[in-house]
């Protein structure tokens, strides 16, 4: 009798997710940023919404496109703005899933004018922008945090250390190394590893599948 229940296992929770990229102003016409499409995070807020949560997607610049009564829509554009937005809901979630390609370094100086070309070389200063999900790990009450790890060597020594130093509960590693994975494709390959160390390992799937699989994950784990 609890099967229509069981189809909405999300129903009644808040979701915070983060997909896409940051962009970092250099000038008005110019910034740093990276290749993410935002397609995984935007596919994990289909997941949840169908499955019952109200998800707030903090998105950086993406061509992606959303429509769901339960997700709502935050675009912002630099790391900075990441970071307000995803304290702005924090407080009021049951989960929080970091899946944004954050940029870890920002121009130092944003020049007011376009920078003219000359003939010497250029040197742009950077400094750090802040982490969100430690931040988040930091401000943690009872929150289920899921982070990302996007690594090319020593892929579970450096994404288990993620664990411990951002207090997470669950870290998705991407395993760029297999051909087809990654940020700008429609495939993943995963390994899902818990605070306990629990590895799972994944095959090579959909994006739209792989969000199931973070879900399932997640579900599996809040509900006992
Ligand atoms: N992240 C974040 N804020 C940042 C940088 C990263 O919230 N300023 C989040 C990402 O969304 C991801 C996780 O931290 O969920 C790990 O990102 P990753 O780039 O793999 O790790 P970093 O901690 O930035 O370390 P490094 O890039 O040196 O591996
Ligand atoms: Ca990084």
């Amino acid at each position: 009798e609890s099967d229509i229940l069981s189809k909405l296992p999300l129903k009644g929770k808040k979701l915070l997710l983060t997909a896409g990229p940051t962009y970092e102003a250099i000038d008005p016409v110019r910034f740093i940023g990276n290749h993410s499409s935002g397609k995984m995070g935007f596919e994990i807020a289909k997941v949840a919404a169908k499955l019952g949560a109200e998800v707030y997607l903090v998105a950086g610049p993406s061509h992606q496109k959303v429509s769901h009564s339960l997700i709502h829509r935050i675009d912002v554009t630099s790391a900075q703005e990441m970071y307000d937005a995803c304290h702005q809901y924090y407080k009021e979630v049951d989960i929080a899933i970091l899946s944004a390609a954050v940029a870890d370094y920002r121009p130092k100086n944003v020049a007011d004018q376009k920078i003219k070309k000359k003939d010497t070389s250029l040197v742009i200063e950077l400094e750090p922008t802040q982490d969100i999900l430690k931040s988040l790990g930091i401000a943690k009450k009872n929150q289920f945090l899921v982070g990302f790890a996007l690594e090319t060597n020593d892929e579970v020594s450096n994404a288990k250390k993620k664990i411990e130093s951002k207090n997470l509960d669950v870290i998705v590693l991407n395993s760029l190394r297999d051909k087809g994975a990654g940020f700008a494709g429609d495939t993943n390959k995963i390994t899902i590893i818990d605070a306990s160390f629990k590895e799972t390992v994944y095959d090579l799937k959909s994006k739209s599948e792989v969000a199931v699989d973070i879900i399932n994950e997640i579900i599996t784990r809040i509900s006992n």
